[in-house]
């Protein structure tokens, strides 16, 4: 980590701590409380837990005379822990009525001042510094599901309720319109390095940093919008088994889809659920809300398919510093801030990976299997989360997430 002091540690900690009560204001206490699927977690949930965290694993440990703030809230809001001990199960974090949402503020409200008489002392620990700031990077992944899971959880009420205004939300539902017609950026590849390389936080999935071999490739210039998904749509893409995986034609056909989630096909045309409301659908904008299936399957309809992990990594690392020697990367638009990237890359660990030892290895590592990779970030990821190195993960079948389509091609 770079060289911080109490007050940057401090002033980083309340900012990311109050960000998360900043994203719950538009909601009501009835809004926090539901839980519409069971991959989605209540707001209320997420408020709790990511204050477990630190509860947990900060201040137990290093909290002269620790007492937690309720001794319940040890299984009601551990996730996924088994280092820790008995879990809620997660199907049912909608029931969890009490402890109010009111209560829940409180707790977060005890854990931070708990944590502003910490921060003085822990600068001298380096391993304290990085679980604290892994606790905030886990805060900021939890506020974009928080917002995906409000967004999931909103589009169940006929009413389409908004979360905020079209301004504000979603990019502020510009999400980088696309005026141009798609380029195809060519890129060398060779024997490259891909990982962490060191210096500033990095998740324990990113390393080690290694080589790995690339064909040349070429990378869509921007991702697939809207009107080029309603071609695929109302060209009966999603009739025609040609274009899927197997298994993505039967969890197609089981669930009768035929068009991303969120969309619905009304007078005037296509419209989209979007944290705003119900909005026609703009032709210009990328198409979100997909699965692994979905994607793959338009990819091979446009003559094309997905990017491997370390052909994106590659490319993100020559979009920030193309260079003169004529490898490629200059040009690639929406990298970051608008929809994760499907990957044709099964999350697995990298080469020399090793799991850190005691609970909070559980962290990234025991989900290394039927799991696909997503690169870039989103809308509703938070400033300075994400980087080029980074590996979000959901299984093929996963659609809620902010999830969009950049495409591939061999050379
Ligand atoms: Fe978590």
């Amino acid at each position: 980590m770079d060289p911080m002091t109490t007050a940057d540690l401090a002033l980083r900690y309340a900012a990311i701590r109050d960000h998360s009560v900043a994203l719950v204001a538009p909601l009501s206490a009835e809004d926090c409380g539901a839980q519409s699927m069971p991959d989605a977690s209540p707001a209320k949930w997420h408020l709790a837990h990511t204050t477990w965290f630190f509860e947990t694993f900060v201040l137990e440990a290093h909290e002269p005379g620790f007492a937690p703030f309720n001794p319940a809230f040890r299984v009601l809001f551990n996730s996924y822990y088994n280092g820790v001990g008995a879990k809620h199960p997660r199907p049912q974090r909608g029931l969890l009525t009490r402890p109010s949402l009111q209560e829940v503020l409180a707790y977060r409200a005890d854990v931070d001042a708990r944590m502003a008489r910490l921060l003085p002392a822990v600068l001298q620990d380096q391993a304290l510094c990085a679980l604290i700031e892994l606790g905030l990077q886990h805060e900021q992944q939890h506020q974009e599901l928080l917002l995906t899971d409000i967004k999931h959880l909103l589009s169940c009420n006929p009413l389409y309720p908004a979360y905020g205004d079209a301004a504000t939300v979603e990019g502020g539902l510009a999400i980088a319109p696309a005026t141009a017609p798609l380029g195809w950026l060519p890129l060398d590849g060779g024997l490259v390095e891909i990982g962490h390389a060191g210096g500033g936080f990095a998740f324990d999935n990113e390393s080690p940093r290694h080589r790995t071999y690339l064909a040349p490739f070429a990378l869509a210039s921007r991702l697939v919008t809207n009107a080029e998904w309603v071609a695929f749509v109302e060209g009966g893409g999603y009739q025609d088994p040609v274009h899927w995986l197997a298994e993505g034609w039967d969890w197609r056909g089981a669930q009768n889809l035929d068009h991303p989630l969120y969309w619905q096909h009304r007078e005037g045309g296509w419209h989209r659920f979007s944290l705003a409301g119900l909005q026609p659908l703009q032709a210009g904008q990328p198409v979100l809300h997909l699965s692994y299936y979905e994607a793959d399957a338009y990819a091979r309809w446009a003559g094309a398919r997905l990017p491997t992990e370390a052909e994106w990594e590659h490319a993100a690392h020559r979009a920030a510093a193309p260079g003169a020697d004529g490898g490629g990367g200059a040009g690639l638009e929406q990298l970051f801030g608008t929809a994760w990237q499907w990957t044709q890359s099964g999350y697995a660990a990298y080469p020399g990976f090793r799991v850190a030892e005691g609970a909070v290895g559980e962290y990234n590592g025991k989900f290394m299997v039927n799991q696909y990779v997503l690169r870039g970030s989103s809308c509703a990821t938070p400033p300075g989360h994400a980087r080029a190195t980074y590996r979000n993960f959901f299984p093929a079948t996963a659609r809620w997430q902010f999830t969009g389509v950049r495409l591939a091609r061999d050379l």
